[in-house]
């Protein structure tokens, strides 16, 4: 999956975001942590930000990098709520103009900057981050090992650094399961899933120490039912308006990848987690 078609992907894409997940209102181009204050899909989405600041352990001192920044939501919440410094990083231009006016209509203009760069080969200076966040982001990562390595560089001894990605938690799967896993990620551009193993194994290669992982399933799970629900209704809709060349074929296969996500999910194929790991020069 090159960075093209991810571009494309979310230029074609963003529509449906804004339309079903409500992207102007919560900024969010993630899943939600689900609980018992945050029971509705705004709430939701914006409180994921509260949730992995939180583990992260983001001070008003913290310099953080958003690393697949979307348009800006979770470094703009991060500034406003915490009032650290954050970057955000993105290869998505259009995306990173957007989060610049959000900045600026959110105030936090002073204590955010949004670059365009691959968070796999950023231009950033080594040890210069106290923490590096990726959410929903890394799963991009042809090579999550690459990723994880330049997070390495980038942060400052005893940086954190903080992942909620989905993870493949069964290992061998048949082949049904394969056309189905494929069938979700190529939808949305993702080029594969690590295991949840194997990522646990790049962080320990890579020297990271005290690696944790929360399997927040159960907390997203609501999310996951709301895209699979809407598929339902929009497929059929989709698929009239891409044969009277209304809607094109990326679009369609985005409502595909909501429907399998959940099938997918639900099966166990693979889970929803956060990984926290920290860089020790040991
Ligand atoms: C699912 S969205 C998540 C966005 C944001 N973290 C959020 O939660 O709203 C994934 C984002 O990662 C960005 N992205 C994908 N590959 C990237 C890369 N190699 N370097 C930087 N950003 C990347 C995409 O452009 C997109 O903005």
């Amino acid at each position: 999956m090159t960075s093209n078609k991810i571009i494309e992907y979310y230029n074609h894409a963003l529509i449906d975001y804004k339309r079903i997940w409500r992207l102007d209102r919560n900024l969010a181009i993630h899943y939600g942590y689900y609980d018992s204050e945050n029971k509705t899909h705004d709430k939701a989405v914006v409180n994921m930000n509260r949730v992995l600041s939180e583990i992260a352990k983001i001070t008003p001192k913290d310099r953080v990098l958003d690393a697949g920044c979307g348009i800006g939501g979770s470094s703009i919440w991060i500034a406003k709520n915490i009032g650290a410094r954050v970057t955000g990083l993105n290869i998505h231009k259009g995306q990173l103009e957007i989060a610049r006016q959000l900045a600026i209509k959110n105030r936090v203009e002073n204590l955010t900057e949004f670059t365009e760069g691959d968070f796999t080969k950023t231009n950033l200076q080594d040890n210069s981050f106290d923490v590096v966040l990726g959410l929903e982001s890394v799963c991009y990562a042809k090579n999550k090992k690459d990723f994880i390595r330049e997070a390495r560089r980038i942060l400052k001894n005893n940086g954190r650094l903080v992942v909620a990605d989905g993870f493949l938690q069964k290992e061998n799967l048949d082949v049904k399961e394969k056309e189905e896993m494929k069938k979700w990620l190529n939808g949305w551009a993702v080029p594969n899933l690590s295991t949840l193993n194997d990522f646990k194994k790049y962080l320990k290669q890579l020297k990271f120490t005290n690696v944790k992982f929360l399997d927040i399933k159960k907390n997203v799970m609501p999310s996951s039912t709301r895209m699979y629900k809407a598929s339902i209704i929009c497929y059929p809709i989709g698929k009239i308006l891409e044969f009277l060349g209304i809607r094109n074929k990326t679009q369609t296969a985005n409502i595909v990848s909501a429907f399998y996500q959940h099938k997918t999910l639900k099966k166990g194929l693979w889970t929803y987690g956060i990984f926290y790991a920290e860089k020790s020069l040991s």
